[in-house]
């Protein structure tokens, strides 16, 4: 069965969304298979992000994910990289259709609530990344 990392972003926690969260991967039929709330260091936050250092926008992304708390799953499911970003909704929550989880809670593309691998390989790098495993 496939794997997949999601973060609910610091955000999110803030705004108590964990559970809801939670609750539509379940709803989806996804399993959790490990789950934690963690306040990310600047070495883990730029390592997870380093596809991107080269954009405009990395200091601000990896100053926003370290600002506070995240709640760091793994599920499970099929075409469970593909599925999760389907209820995640698109990356700018402008885009994002109401009933997924950007298109229902947020606005902008800076704070847009949820973190959701983007191929198998970034899944796997990011589960033993936050995971060990
Ligand atoms: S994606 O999902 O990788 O295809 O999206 P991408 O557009 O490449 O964005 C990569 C991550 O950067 C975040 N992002 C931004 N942060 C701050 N400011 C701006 N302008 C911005 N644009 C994109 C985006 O939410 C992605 O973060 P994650 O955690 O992967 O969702």
């Amino acid at each position: 069965m496939d794997h997949t990392f999601v973060m609910v972003k610091p955000d999110g926690v803030a705004r108590g969304l964990i559970g809801e969260i939670v609750s539509r991967f379940e709803q989806k039929g996804f399993k959790l298979i490990d789950g934690k709330v963690i306040t990310i260091s600047q070495e883990i936050a730029e390592q997870h992000y380093r596809e991107h250092r080269e954009k405009p926008f990395f200091g601000e992304l990896v100053e926003f994910i370290t600002s506070g708390p995240v709640f760091a799953m793994i599920w499970e499911g099929k075409d469970a990289v593909k599925n999760a970003r389907s209820i995640i909704g698109k990356t700018n929550p402008s885009d994002a259709l109401p009933g997924s989880i950007r298109g229902d809670f947020a606005l902008q593309v800076e704070s847009n609530i949820v973190h959701g691998a983007d191929s198998e390989e970034s899944a796997q790098r990011e589960i033993a990344l936050f995971f060990g495993k």
